[in-house]
This record gives C-alpha cells, sequence and structure tokens, in this order.
C-alpha cells in the first residue's frame, strides 16, 4: 500500500504546503501549520457537494418571488439581535470563542426556551457526558427541561440522528469533536472540522433543521480554528469579553439573515447568562473623582450606542519602549502616537504606553481615536480630564479631527447618562449649538491640538 502523503495545514484558513513552514503561504498567519495526512488522493468521492448544488432552471431575476425568511425567536432578546430576530430555517449558524465562556450555557438556555416554546431542539454534545449536561441544566434552573441530549462525536450517527429525530434546531457542541469515519485526519483537524461542517451544512439545508456549531478558538492552534468555517456558514457569531468580568458580549462578524456588528450583551450570572438589555453604562470603572489617563466614549456598536471608557498608562521605558493595546489595534495605537508628537507636540517616543478599553470590549471603529489620544496624553501630564467628560472622533495623519457616523445618537445617549461635556467633531456638531442637549455642553473641535486644549 503507498505510504500516506504528509501535507501541513493551516488551523487558521485550511490552506495547504507540502513542507512546514512558519508562515501560512495562504493567509500570512504565523505558526499554525500543522502536520497532517494528505485525504485518500482520487478515492474521495466527487459528487460529495451534489445535494448543496441542485440543478435548477435558469430565470430571469423579476420572476423569481422573493421571500421574508421565517425566523423564530429564540426567546432571548439579547441572542436574537445578533441573529437578526431570531433562528432560521435550515440556517447554519457557527458560534466561536474562547474555551470557558459562555458557549454551551447559552445554547442550552436557548434550546430550553425553544423546546418550551414547542419547538423540536436536539444538542448534540461531544465534550461533555449526558450526565455534565444535566449538572449544567440543574445550575440553569432548567432541570424538568425536554430538551433532547445526544452524547456523540461521530459525524455519521449524528446524521441519522438528526434524521430520525428531525429537530427544529440542533446544536453541536463542538464541531470540533465531531469526526468522520471516511477521513483518517483526527478529530479537530483542517480536514475533519471542514468536512463535518460541509456535512451537517448540507443535512441543514436539505431537512430545514437550524444548525448551531459551536467552535472553540484557540490560541495555540491545537485545533482547528472556526475561522476555517467562516464562508460555509451564513451567520458567524463570537464571544468577546474577558471571562473575569462577568459581561459577555456576542457579535454578530457575519449574518446572511441580518445586520453585522450588532452586539448582544450578557451578564453571567449564577442562573447562566441574562441579556442586559440597556448595556450604555456597563464598561464605564467608577471613578469617585476623576483620574489621569481615562476618557470616556460613545461607540456605536450595530444600533445601539455604549458609553466605554478608554484608559491609557504613559511611563518611562527602557531602551525599546512598549506599546500595548487591549481591545484596541495596536498599529492604530502607533499611527495616533506619531500624530500627537507631529501635531500637537506630544511626545511618547522613550515611554511605555498602554492602552485598554474597560470590560474587555474591543472597539474597532476610528471614532475611538480622539479619546485615545486624550486619555493618553491625560496620563502623559498627569492631568485628569474634567468630570463627566466624553469625546469622540477620528483622527486623520494630518491631524485633522475627521466625522463619526451618527453623531447626534452618541451624543443623546451620552446627555441621558448625564455628561457634561462633548468634545466632538466639527461635523457631528449638533445644529441646535453647544446647548442642543439638556446638561452636555458640546465643543466641536475641527484638529487634535484643539481637542488637547481640555486638558490645560
Ligand atoms: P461554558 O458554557 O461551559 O463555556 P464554553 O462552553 O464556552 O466552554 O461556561 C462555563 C463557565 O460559565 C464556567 O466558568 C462557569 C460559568 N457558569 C456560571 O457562572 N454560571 C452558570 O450558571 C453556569 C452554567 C456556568
Ligand atoms: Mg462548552
Amino acid at each position: 500500500m503507498a505510504k500516506d502523503k504528509t501535507i501541513y495545514v493551516c488551523n487558521e484558513c485550511g490552506g495547504t504546503s507540502p513542507r512546514w513552514l512558519g508562515k501560512c503561504p495562504a493567509c500570512g498567519a504565523w505558526n499554525t501549520l500543522t502536520e497532517s495526512v494528505a485525504e485518500g488522493g482520487g478515492a474521495a468521492p466527487k459528487n460529495r457537494f451534489a445535494a448543496l448544488a441542485k440543478t435548477a432552471e435558469v430565470m430571469p431575476l423579476a420572476s423569481i418571488e422573493a421571500r421574508d425568511v421565517q425566523r423564530t425567536p429564540t426567546g432571548h432578546e439579547e441572542l436574537d439581535r445578533v441573529l437578526g430576530g431570531g433562528i432560521v430555517e435550515g440556517g447554519v449558524v457557527l458560534i466561536g470563542g474562547d474555551p470557558g465562556i459562555g458557549k454551551s450555557t447559552l445554547l442550552l438556555q436557548a434550546l430550553d426556551s425553544l423546546q418550551r416554546a414547542g419547538q423540536g431542539t436536539l444538542y448534540v454534545t461531544g465534550e461533555e457526558s449526558g450526565a455534565q449536561v444535566a449538572l449544567r441544566a440543574r445550575r440553569l434552573g432548567i432541570e424538568g427541561s425536554q430538551v433532547q441530549v445526544l452524547a456523540e462525536i461521530q459525524l455519521e450517527k449524528i446524521l441519522a440522528t438528526l434524521d430520525a429525530v428531525k429537530p427544529a434546531i440542533a446544536v453541536i457542541d463542538s464541531i470540533q469533536t465531531v469526526y468522520s469515519e471516511q477521513l483518517t485526519s483526527a478529530p479537530g483537524s483542517v480536514a475533519q472540522v471542514r468536512e463535518c461542517a460541509a456535512h451537517l451544512t448540507r443535512a441543514a439545508k436539505a431537512s430545514g433543521t437550524a444548525i448551531v456549531l459551536v467552535g472553540h478558538v484557540t490560541k495555540e492552534g491545537a485545533l482547528a480554528g472556526p475561522r476555517v468555517l467562516e464562508h460555509m456558514v451564513d451567520t458567524v457569531l463570537y464571544f468577546e469579553g474577558d471571562t473575569h468580568s462577568s459581561f459577555r458580549l456576542v457579535r454578530a462578524i457575519k449574518n446572511r439573515f441580518g445586520a453585522v456588528n450588532e452586539i448582544g450583551v450578557f451578564a453571567m450570572t449564577d442562573k447562566g447568562l441574562k441579556g442586559v438589555s440597556n448595556p450604555s453604562a456597563i464598561f464605564l470603572s467608577q471613578h469617585a473623582q476623576p483620574v489621569p489617563g481615562s476618557c470616556v466614549m460613545v461607540t456605536l456598536e450595530g444600533t445601539r450606542p455604549l458609553l466605554v471608557e478608554l484608559q491609557a498608562l504613559v511611563d518611562s521605558g527602557g531602551p525599546s519602549p512598549r506599546r500595548l493595546s487591549v481591545g484596541l489595534e495596536r498599529d492604530r495605537l502607533a499611527m495616533l502616537l506619531a500624530v500627537l508628537h507631529r501635531h500637537a507636540g506630544v511626545a511618547c517616543m522613550d515611554q511605555d504606553v498602554f492602552v485598554n478599553a474597560v470590560g474587555g470590549v474591543r472597539i474597532s471603529e476610528p471614532a475611538a481615536d480622539l479619546a485615545v489620544m486624550l486619555a493618553i496624553t491625560s496620563s502623559l501630564r498627569g492631568r485628569a480630564l474634567p468630570k463627566g467628560f466624553i469625546a469622540f472622533g477620528e483622527v486623520g495623519l494630518a491631524g485633522e479631527v475627521r466625522p463619526a457616523p451618527r453623531g447626534q445618537e452618541r451624543l443623546k445617549e451620552a446627555a441621558k447618562l448625564g455628561f457634561s461635556v462633548a468634545i466632538v467633531p466639527k461635523a457631528n456638531a449638533p445644529k441646535g449649538g453647544a446647548r442642543a442637549f439638556e446638561g452636555l455642553k458640546i465643543v466641536a473641535v475641527e484638529r487634535i491640538e484643539e481637542a488637547l486644549a481640555a486638558l490645560r
């Protein structure tokens, strides 16, 4: 028998290479290639995706009837928000996150509510035994639940059960534990994860069962990351937030049935995850007195404004000072430091600079620039920003302050929460003038130098 060919597969993107390399040639990620066995050459059946692509007649777009997708609410408002209204028949959702962040908890709670609402449910667990799931259900206070549980990791058996039980929604916890006998590679390898997910997706589309795949995000790459599945599924949700705080964010990264970047906010309690319907103030740390290095910004995640405190610490560094950021992009930080130096004369070259978004929230929008720069300058000078102060706005390389989308909504939220001074880009200044919002004084700026005047 011919010796199996060894290939190296990237855990991030699934790209392959005949040799081990430090950097994946396909996606450029570092240290993600792991040894694997090339799957059976020409032996794999060629029509694996036949059922996915049923031949249909060609017809003009105008004569195809548009149909709104039917959504079934899960009964958890925050989860429904990120799903775009609820579970869609035949839809496949990938939900990723660090181990222990609450994926199994949230999904078991959702299945229980759906079951109570009369939907057929199936919870396939490959990580825990039925007894462990029952224990979790007891903690969650849903021990009388009628959710069907299957402790199984073999794909063929799971598919057969799906076919027999025909649930409205099935959860596979987790996709990395599932393996198919058709493949020789180990469970959790890219080939297994991708193949199993493809089969489950096909089953979902053919039967109308909505399937939720749970995927662990691993840093070390021992298991294939959920990223290899992102293109295959309809909706991708990721858990954010640090496991030490009680708040958890679920963000929609991709959604064929709804808006992306929508976030759901949950609090982890001793009875599982509870939705936080008014999360705007949870990412603020409570200082009795204003402290240097802290600036609050209003970010718009999906449809809701959130107030987030950004913190900076500038401290004298060694010969090669460090720049570290948690929850914000590091490259952007380097750029903002350069702009601060060049246009506002704030020099941090010989300083360590650390920035952090409070509560483990991740901020990707450039509207955070102004607040980051104010926090850095405030820390460097050891001078606190005034009490009740907020700022938002993008800062360009020329030192200009650019508007943030939907500025009025952000200002309205800040005013509602009792903030008293706002530094905003000129284009975001309300028509009603500096006092357009009750109790909130608005200072419109065009350049970073003007904004820093708030610190004098
Ligand atoms: P879990 O859902 O098992 O995480 P994942 O499936 O993403 O790996 O969550 C486990 C964590 O949640 C664990 O650290 C304990 C905590 N937890 C609570 O705080 N309250 C609860 O009611 C439950 C069930 C879990
Ligand atoms: Mg789990």
